[in-house]
């Protein structure tokens, strides 16, 4: 690794410490769900990505576009489109890395619950599929309801012999985009130097940003904090009510869900301390999965962090998240046990 050059591009996602594309190792990464209003963005962003040597899009329909459209960029991955159930092996095969963003948005009114009755089922399938095609590959979901959807997929891993905790990520980046972008504008710092810690899950209230860690400081009274709080627990309907029918974030989470697939590829190749927040298995709760700060190494998980100093603010909010939470994750086990 010491001979290689980082490549000279500032974005985040070209900007490589450690590798070139050329000695980067060999990875798959697989998204299922890839035709829709994530999933196109989010090919397009992974096509960009170094450290993925295969591009692998599926689908039930329309996948043959999106790839043949995505394989003409001059990048390092090769790019192939699989459509339909019977396509869905080969599609997973390999894999070190599969993103989820398939099932249905949410309307203007809905919540995130409300999508639960058919995300559930698309999420429990695509899990058999993965148990069954690439069992050590890394997942990232983004389906929601991310609190159950991403219980559903560990209970069919457990059920199939392949769960492993340390490979399943339930993807809350996004509210962690938001909640840098909101505290930049309200704090006037420049957003590239913000990080914000966002803890619990990823649904209205269960969504916390602890913003008493936020960097750099700002003095900002309580009541901006609140409602900073506030409109990252709601950003995810403010685009909603924004396309007016038309879907949820898709672009803003194609980012998001290509930022955190990034980090879990430098993880898996084994760069150093690349720590990202996710809704993961863990024990800093009585929940069993909750949303924190987490180390990714070679083999995905490598530490779940805690939580930190929380203000009474944060105190109250945890409290408060806690019961929708444990309902959420309850939810997904009971659906995946049944039938
Ligand atoms: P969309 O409807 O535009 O695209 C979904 C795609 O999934 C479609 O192309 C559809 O054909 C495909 N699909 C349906 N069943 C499938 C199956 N069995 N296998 C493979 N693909 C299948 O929806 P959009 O806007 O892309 O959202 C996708 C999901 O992401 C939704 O559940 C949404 O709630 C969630 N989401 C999650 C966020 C997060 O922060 N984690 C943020 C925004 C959305």
């Amino acid at each position: 690794r010491s001979t290689c050059a980082a490549t000279s591009s500032t974005h985040p996602l070209l900007r490589r410490r450690g590798y070139s594309s050329e000695s980067a190792p060999e990875r798959k990464v697989a998204v299922l769900g890839a035709a829709g209003g994530i999933g196109q963005p989010l090919a397009l962003l992974m096509k960009l990505n170094p450290l993925v040597s295969s591009l692998s899009l599926y689908d039930i329909a329309g996948t043959p576009g999106v790839a043949a459209d995505v394989s003409h960029i001059n990048t390092r991955s090769e790019v192939v489109g699989y459509m339909g159930e019977d396509q869905l092996g080969k599609a997973l095969e390999g894999c070190d890395l599969v993103i989820i963003p398939a099932g249905v948005p949410r309307k203007p009114g809905m919540t995130r619950d409300d999508l639960f009755n058919i995300n559930a089922g698309i999420v429990k399938s695509l899990a058999t599929a993965i148990a069954k095609y690439c069992p050590h590959a890394l997942v990232n979901m983004i389906s929601n309801p991310v609190n159950s959807t991403v219980p559903i997929a560990a209970e069919v891993f457990k059920k199939a012999g392949t769960y492993d905790e340390k490979k399943l990520f339930g993807v809350t980046m996004l509210d962690v985009v938001r909640a840098k972008t909101f505290y930049a504008g309200k704090a006037k710092v420049p957003v590239e130097g913000v990080n914000v810690p966002v803890v619990g899950g990823h649904a209205g209230i269960t969504i916390l940003p602890l913003f008493s860690q936020a960097t750099p400081k700002a003095n900002l009274s309580d009541e901006d904090i609140k409602a900073l709080t506030k409109r990252t627990q709601d950003g995810g309907t403010e685009v909603v009510e924004a396309k007016a029918g038309k879907g949820s974030a898709t672009l803003s989470m194609a980012y998001a869900g290509a930022i955190f697939a990034d980090a879990c590829l430098k993880g898996l190749n084994g760069v150093p301390d690349v720590i990202e927040c996710s809704f993961v298995q863990s024990s800093i709760t009585e929940l069993p999965f909750f949303a924190s700060k987490v180390k990714l190494g070679k083999n995905g998980v490598e530490e779940v962090l805690d939580l930190g100093p929380l203000s009474d603010y944060e105190k109250q909010g945890l409290e408060s998240l806690m019961p929708e939470l444990k309902s959420s994750i309850e939810k997904g086990i009971k659906f995946a046990n049944q039938s």
